[in-house]
């Protein structure tokens, strides 16, 4: 006699595993949260209760919790205080709460280098980077290079080059040559399409702006 075999289950509807760089960002922001902002959350509950008034880890973060936080950013010399959602971005911190609207949202995505910023020297991606994941850091902008004198010649040299046609891609393109003055003052052009690698310009005037920061720092290019 042959065996029968039971009705299946109708299977469950299957969900679609495709993530979104929002949902990714999303879970970024949510896990550097819990990592800087919610020590406690890894503890029991009764635990996490019993110490509300816990200092925060990480100096100038107020408060632990969720929610929105209240935070400082040391931005261009100055201390800001803001308040911002675990998720913002530092580019949107920059623009949406402070008004320093020189950083460009070229594409949300760590792909065109029109968002850049100097952190502690070094040029970032401010899209890609969590608000508070700025929190003790040195915050400059193109607004802090513009008005820094150390910066002068270069700023002035995009401008004698005529560097810029629509201008959207300009302000990263001076942070992102700013970070590679401070580490090396004399590139060459091959160092400096290195260095400028990730900063894309839609009006293609990569040979002017090239030649723009060879001419600040002595390196070659007309003057
Ligand atoms: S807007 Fe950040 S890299 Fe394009
Ligand atoms: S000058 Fe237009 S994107 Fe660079």
């Amino acid at each position: 006699m042959s065996e029968t075999t039971p009705p299946q289950e109708p299977s469950a509807p299957r969900r679609s595993i495709r993530t979104t760089r929002r949902d990714f960002l999303r879970g970024m922001g949510l896990a550097a949260g819990a990592a800087t902002m919610l020590p406690s959350l890894s503890a029991p509950a009764d635990e996490a209760e019993a110490t509300p008034d816990a200092a925060p880890a990480t100096p100038g973060l107020r408060e632990t919790g969720r929610g929105p936080r209240k935070i400082e950013l040391r931005i261009n010399g100055q201390t800001h205080s803001l308040t911002v959602e675990p998720r913002t971005t530092l580019l949107e911190a920059l623009r949406e709460h402070l008004q320093l609207t020189g950083a460009k949202n070229g594409c949300d995505r760590g792909a065109c280098g029109a968002c850049s910023v100097l952190l502690d020297g070094e040029a970032v991606q401010s899209c890609l980077l969590l608000a508070v994941e700025a929190v003790g850091k040195e915050v400059t902008t193109i607004e802090g290079i513009a008005a820094d004198s150390r910066y002068a010649r270069l700023v002035d040299a995009f401008c004698a080059h005529d560097a810029a046609q629509c201008g959207f891609c300009i302000p990263g393109m001076v942070v992102g040559s700013a970070a590679l003055l401070n580490r090396n003052p004399h590139p060459s052009a091959a160092d400096i399409r290195e260095g400028l690698a990730g900063h894309l310009c839609r009006c293609a005037t990569h040979p002017k702006i090239i030649a723009a920061v060879q001419a600040a720092t002595g390196t070659g290019g007309p003057t």
